[in-house]
């Protein structure tokens, strides 16, 4: 194998830019050129009229410079032609014509299915994992997981400061699409009294009721950390009729929002306030965690290798702490076990 490249794909996570520096520094040590394809799969599709746009050679004094910043250099996109198989031979044709032998892949499961399709159609690939969501459980972490945790915790820490000095409960949203592990350990780590997640079905009146015993034991300040996804695993709740029952304007239609069930609990717990915060894109956005960015150098440095070395369709993680690599398709098969203990514990203590 002569030249390789690298890209990032799907939603940007901390460490991404650690890990193509790791990738940039392994592939200069053994001899490899090394091209910085832009924008995920979009640059191998070669939409863009300035080829610089699409693909770039990557030198070391530019990596050097991105390895602790947040984002992704590279930048990255979500690149729905590349589910087309048509759209898939124009990648590889640009693949051969700028005579790129394998390929780097750095992203979720939605970009590991894009790399073993590759794989297919003769391309050796490697995945390294990053996404702040945590949900592959192939691996133990992911790029980005940890440094997420850490900004909702600190923003969970801020929050509860203020509930304290108020004396009112808070509604605290975090990311984590169809999976509720950046929640789950996020309150963990605050003390926050309750957590819903898209992995356990709930009811608002539960949660009042929850909040009612909290502020029954003299606890008028809980946090309720809600994932994004949980609205999806919440009973049905008439949230139009119950607020203008209440006389709180709201539209007819309209879903359930941190915003609205902070205004339903504030009403079903007899508070004079119950606030709600987002933490939002702060938790991609944000400088990578010590704990990711070393993993980035590790899996860069394993990506390459393996390439190097002619092993191909595998993605890297880590097991029992030390990093590791195993077949794409067995690591997206790998059922996860979603911690109902941690959970339960969580909502009782
Ligand atoms: P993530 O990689 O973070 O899970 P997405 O699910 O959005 O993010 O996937 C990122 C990109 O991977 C998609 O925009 C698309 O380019 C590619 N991709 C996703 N699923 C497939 C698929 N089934 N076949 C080929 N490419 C895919
Ligand atoms: O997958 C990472 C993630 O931040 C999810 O937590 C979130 O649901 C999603 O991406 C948001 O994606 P976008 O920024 O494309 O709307």
């Amino acid at each position: 194998m002569r030249k390789i490249g690298v890209l990032t794909s799907g939603g940007d996570s901390p460490g991404m830019n650690a890990a193509v520096m790791a990738v940039a520094r392994s592939a200069a040590l053994y001899g490899m050129p090394l091209v910085g394809i832009k924008r995920g799969y979009n640059g191998l599709l070669r939409k863009s009229t300035n080829i610089r746009d699409d693909l770039q050679e990557m030198h070391l004094d530019t990596v050097l410079d991105i390895a602790d910043q947040p984002g992704t250099y590279l930048r990255t996109a979500r690149c729905l032609e590349f589910k087309d198989p048509v759209w898939r031979n124009v990648a590889v044709k640009t693949l051969h014509d700028m005579e790129i032998d394998g390929l780097v892949i750095i992203g979720g499961d939605g970009s590991f299915q894009g790399a073993m399709r590759l794989c297919e159609l003769g391309i050796p690939c490697i995945g390294i994992p990053g996404t702040i969501d945590n949900d592959l459980p192939y691996t133990e972490m992911t790029l980005g997981y940890e440094t997420a945790v850490q900004v909702c915790t600190d923003a969970i820490r801020a929050v509860r400061a203020t509930s304290r000095s108020h004396d009112r409960p808070h509604v605290v949203e975090v990311m984590g699409r169809h999976c509720g592990d950046i929640a789950l350990k996020a309150a963990a780590a605050t003390g926050s009294e309750m957590v819903m997640v898209p992995e356990v079905p709930w009811s608002i009146d539960q949660l009042a009721d929850r909040l009612n015993k909290q502020i029954a034991k003299g606890n008028t300040r809980a946090t309720v950390v809600v994932a994004e996804g949980c609205w999806d695993s919440m009973e049905p709740f008439d949230v139009y009729g119950f607020l203008t029952s209440h006389g709180k304007q709201c539209f007819e239609g309209e879903g359930i929002s941190s915003l609205r069930l902070a205004s339903i609990l504030k009403r079903k717990c007899g508070m004079v306030e119950c606030r709600s915060t987002v933490v939002g894109y702060t938790q991609r956005g944000a400088e990578p965690v010590a704990k990711d960015s070393a993993f980035a150098f590790e899996a860069g440095n394993l990506a390459v290798r393996l390439l190097r070395d002619g092993i191909s369709n595998q993605v890297i993680g880590v097991h029992q702490g030390r990093v590791f690599y195993m077949p794409i398709e067995a690591a997206l098969k790998t059922e996860r076990t979603f911690r109902k203990d941690l959970y339960d514990l969580i909502n009782t203590l």
